[in-house]
């Protein structure tokens, strides 16, 4: 009872100091802002790159040029590098440079600085690169997620930065597009699950601490729909599919507590989000109930005159796109948007209330920061730069990855007294295993990697001995040495075994654009080489997105889907192809077949079952890899699933127990998903909603039993009228093989 008591006023205490700090910020803001003229709160709300403030060599500012953007421009916020990822050492010596200058501002208002630590601190040259998001989703590993994105957030503060544009919470539907490897894959429960756990570990139990980072949910809202998979091109989306599949990320972001938020790019229904004051103001704030910082993305604001055409005049574009909701533009290569902001006030276009609400957001981020108290990067958080210990986190993370699709007649794990040919374009690149993001925005320059990036044809020697690990190709991904099937096939009849290394190399962007998901014709022509040989053949692929194999998957023996698996890549790959680390990534999308053919797991019943008039296309679901694929050198077995009872009311909670049973001779982990699918309903029903899963690690022939609890959110869906309902009806609970029913009353 005293226990009880003590803990409740510890919380109490929480909860008031909480309540105090909150209004002495509110407080200080106040003040603040009565002082403020109108120039110094539109340099608040303006954000230059560091190209603006620097010389031509990289890390090293031009002294004239950063006293016009802080002391004349007054800028509040300063992103990006001028071309590549700076030492821990260099962003020290940027950040003081850029905070001294402050001090010679009437406000002395810190500077807030952002950067992308999309899968790892990308800018600071020797931080611990993680698997990109399509790949940690992969791993159904929550807290591991979190884990990374915690050194992140620390290896981002370190380098005295303290504003994190990430999570990508994009819902990856549309497969082509060049951004898909930064989304957590097609399904929106592992996209609200691990962006919110994620968003946590950023940012922590305080932003004041030396570990902790603003987070910034990008990009509201559906991104990622574009129609033709071209990044930044027209969306066309119904409001009931957008609350369905790519709005319940940012609401469980807003609840997780992220501080900020970037806007999309693009244009829905013919309006450029960064206009659109229905999604900015009407959904994001008072639906969603945002309160923190709406940070435009990179010239969109600029851009709704010179690309989209919505504003006949940049002023208009300034205007339309602050009174939407924009509170902050990444402008970010000039001046423009403060001169004309201030003139839209003096004109009357924009109201003062709405600059001082939006300057109000932004100041009181930096104090939550702490930036007034301490802007410098601070020595406890440098401390925390580059730990051996991260080392694990990241190989960890890519282990749980590495997704083992194939595995004809038990091929996998190979023996470690073979001779292994590694062909193909990613056999020995650094920058095709970690894509996007990695040291340089497209991440394709190997030259900026850790000296100890191993590539797989490294460490499958590390395997087998230098003798028993043969290659004919050479480091560059575009290399014409990588595609010469003449020398495969002469190498092929000295080795046991191919390990082909197929998929894409680093790429972000709209210069990640394809016309066509299937690989490039030189790639496949490797892969019928090779499998023309008689040797066995290996399929690893190293990719953002999943490119086609179906001309070669039947060739292939073995096949393991690699993803951009950040910088412990190549290690978990040979790991796992020598039998030192049993697979357990499973698919967070389908692996299509063809571009004809790209259903989701999540489908209606018409895309499910169609109406047979040609037989051969009948059945429309028919992915080559389904979503939650994944396979294992062990068994598991599921019982049967048990229900707390076989109906559930709106105020109630169905309990679901199933015990599975590693039934192998390997010690093994494993992701146990459950879905659900309702029968009838007024909207035609998916087929199946993945609505949780958890991760088990069984012993050779241990059992575990594992607790699953629904209530009646968990199987909601978005109604005509556009509310989150959840009808009466039958629905099946699917885990596995099993599959019980109860009814919702
Ligand atoms: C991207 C954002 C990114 C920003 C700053 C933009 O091009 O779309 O995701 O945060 O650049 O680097």
């Amino acid at each position: 009872m005293k226990k009880i008591a003590i803990t409740i006023a510890a919380m109490l205490a929480v909860v008031i100091s909480f309540a105090q700090n909150k209004s002495t910020d509110e407080q200080k803001v106040g003040a603040l802002l009565k002082k403020m003229t109108l120039e110094e709160k539109v340099g608040q709300m303006t954000q230059v790159t560091l190209d603006v403030v620097s010389t031509e060599q990289d890390g090293i500012l031009d002294a004239a040029k950063l006293k016009k953007a802080v002391v004349d421009y007054k800028v509040g916020s300063m992103l990006n590098v001028t071309h590549h990822a700076l030492t821990v050492g260099n962003w020290d010596s940027v950040i003081t440079q850029i905070q001294d200058e402050t001090k010679n501002t009437r406000l002395k208002i810190p500077i807030i600085y952002g950067l992308d630590g999309i899968h790892g601190q990308t800018y600071t040259l020797n931080s611990t690169l993680f698997p990109q998001s399509i790949a940690m989703a992969a791993t159904r590993d929550t807290a591991l997620a979190a884990k990374a994105a915690h050194i992140t957030a620390m290896e981002l503060r370190a380098s005295g930065v303290r504003w994190e544009f990430a999570p990508v919470l994009d819902c990856g539907r549309q497969e082509l597009w060049s951004r898909f490897p930064e989304t957590y894959g097609e399904d929106v429960f592992i996209g609200k699950t691990m962006g919110a756990a994620v968003i946590k570990a950023y940012e922590g139990n305080d932003l004041k601490d030396a570990t902790a980072v603003a987070s910034c949910m990008k990009h509201y809202i559906a991104y990622s729909a574009s129609r033709t998979g071209k990044d930044r091109t027209p969306i066309y989306l119904p409001d009931i599919e957008m609350r369905e599949y790519y709005l319940p990320q940012f609401q469980a972001a807003v609840k997780a507590g992220s501080s900020t938020i970037m806007i999309n790019s693009g244009e829905i229904n013919g309006t450029p989000v960064h206009a659109s004051h229905y999604l900015l103001t009407d959904v994001l704030r008072k639906e969603l109930g945002f309160t923190g910082v709406a940070v435009s993305d990179w010239e969109d604001i600029e851009r709704l005159y010179t690309r989209h055409f919505v504003a006949s005049s940049p002023e208009q574009a300034v205007a339309m796109a602050v009174n939407a909701g924009i509170d902050m533009s990444m402008v970010p290569s000039d001046f423009s948007f403060y001169d004309l902001l201030i003139e839209a006030v003096k004109k009357g276009d924009v109201s003062m209330s709405r600059i001082d609400e939006a300057v109000r957001r932004i100041l009181g981020l930096k104090i939550k920061l702490g930036l007034f108290d301490n802007p410098y990067p601070e020595a406890a958080a440098i401390a925390n730069f580059g730990k051996p210990e991260y080392q694990q986190v990241a190989l960890d993370a890519a282990h749980e990855a590495i997704t083992l699709l194939k595995n004809s007649n038990n091929i996998l794990p190979l023996q470690k007294n073979v001779k292994v040919l590694v062909e193909g374009p990613s056999a020995q690149s650094i920058t095709a295993l970690n894509g996007c993001w990695s040291y340089t925005w497209q991440g394709n320059n190997a030259q900026y990697y850790s000296a100890d990036s191993k590539t797989i044809f490294q460490t499958i020697a590390d395997k087998v001995g230098a003798a028993n690990a043969i290659t004919t190709t050479s480091k560059n991904f575009d290399d014409k040495t990588n595609y010469d099937t003449a020398a495969l096939r002469a190498a092929s009849a000295n080795s046991d075994v191919i390990v082909l290394c197929l998929g894409e190399n680093a790429y972000a962007e709209s210069p990640g654009n394809i016309r066509d998901l299937a690989l490039p014709d030189n790639q496949i022509a490797l892969a019928k080489v090779a499998a023309s040989t008689g040797k066995p053949v290996i399929l690893i692929l190293t990719e953002g997105r999943p490119r086609f194999i179906t001309s070669v998957d039947s060739s292939m023996k073995g096949i393991l889907m690699a993803y951009w698996s950040g910088k412990k890549t190549a290690e978990a790959v040979s790991d796992v192809l020598f039998g030192d680390y049993n697979p357990d990534g499973v698919l967070p999308f389908d692996y299509e077949r063809s571009m004809g053919e790209m259903v989701l797991y999540d489908r209606k019943p018409t895309e499910d079952i169609r109406e047979v008039f040609n037989d051969n296309i009948s059945g429309g679901y028919d992915p080559l890899y389904p979503f939650g694929y994944g396979l294992s050198y062990t068994t598991f077995e599921y019982s049967d699933i048990k229900l707390s009872s076989n109906t559930l009311t709106a105020n109630d909670k169905l309990t679901i127990n199933i015990t599975i049973k590693n039934t192998g001779t390997r010690d093994g982990k494993h992701t146990v998903e459950l879905y659900t699918h309702e029968h009838f309903s007024s909207i035609t029903p998916n087929m199946k909603r993945l609505r949780a899963f958890q991760k088990v690690d069984l012993k050779a022939g241990e059992s575990k039993t594992l607790t699953f609890m629904l209530d009646k959110n968990d199987l909601a869906f978005v109604n005509e009228a556009l509310k989150t309902v959840t009808e009466p009806g039958d629905f099946d609970v699917i885990i596995g093989d099993k599959k019980a029913t109860f009814s919702y009353k």
